[in-house]
């Protein structure tokens, strides 16, 4: 079993700001599951599997960034995030994840592409393995999915 593992298998969701209010923040944008709905539905995925999840939210840049640097020494494989507004703003989250050096994924709910002209610019996605936009909370299954086989 352990020659078939995958490398990616210590895997971390990092949500970024505003995403805590999913379920109850503008459903018909961002869907009514809410985000422990989405972490018990990828945690269901890897159960009895060799593959350990870690989830993080927060609505700080400091912090968030402060968890990206904490991969450098906590075993994390592989990231899948969703940076919230910080995909369009934040440099420095940008740099932190360039550090790191770790495959990651860019997930959004909706479509950023299809939203404001500010939206469509992400400090992320040239450095992501891929993105996922406008599939609601599937994004982040179709992400782990693909970690767990990469
Ligand atoms: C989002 C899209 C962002 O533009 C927005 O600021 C969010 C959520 C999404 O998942 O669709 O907070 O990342």
């Amino acid at each position: 079993m352990d020659s078939e593992k995958a490398k990616a298998d210590n895997i971390l969701i990092i949500h970024g700001p505003n995403l805590n209010l999913l379920g109850v923040r503008e459903p018909e944008l961002y869907g009514a599951t809410t985000l422990e709905d989405i972490n018990r539905n990828l945690s269901k995925l890897t159960e009895n599997t060799a593959f350990r999840l870690d989830f993080f939210q927060s609505n700080a840049e400091s912090a968030l960034i402060e968890r990206i640097q904490q991969t450098m020494k906590d075993g994390t494989n592989f990231i899948i995030i969703n940076p919230a507004a910080y995909t369009h703003t934040s440099i420095a989250m940008r740099d932190a994840i360039a550090a790191v050096k770790l495959p990651f994924i860019e997930v959004h709910l909706s479509n950023i592409y299809s939203r404001e002209s500010f939206r469509q610019r992400s400090y992320f996605s040239d450095l992501a393995i891929g993105v996922i936009s406008g599939l609601g909370a599937k994004g982040y299954e179709l992400a782990l999915k693909y970690a767990m086989t990469s």
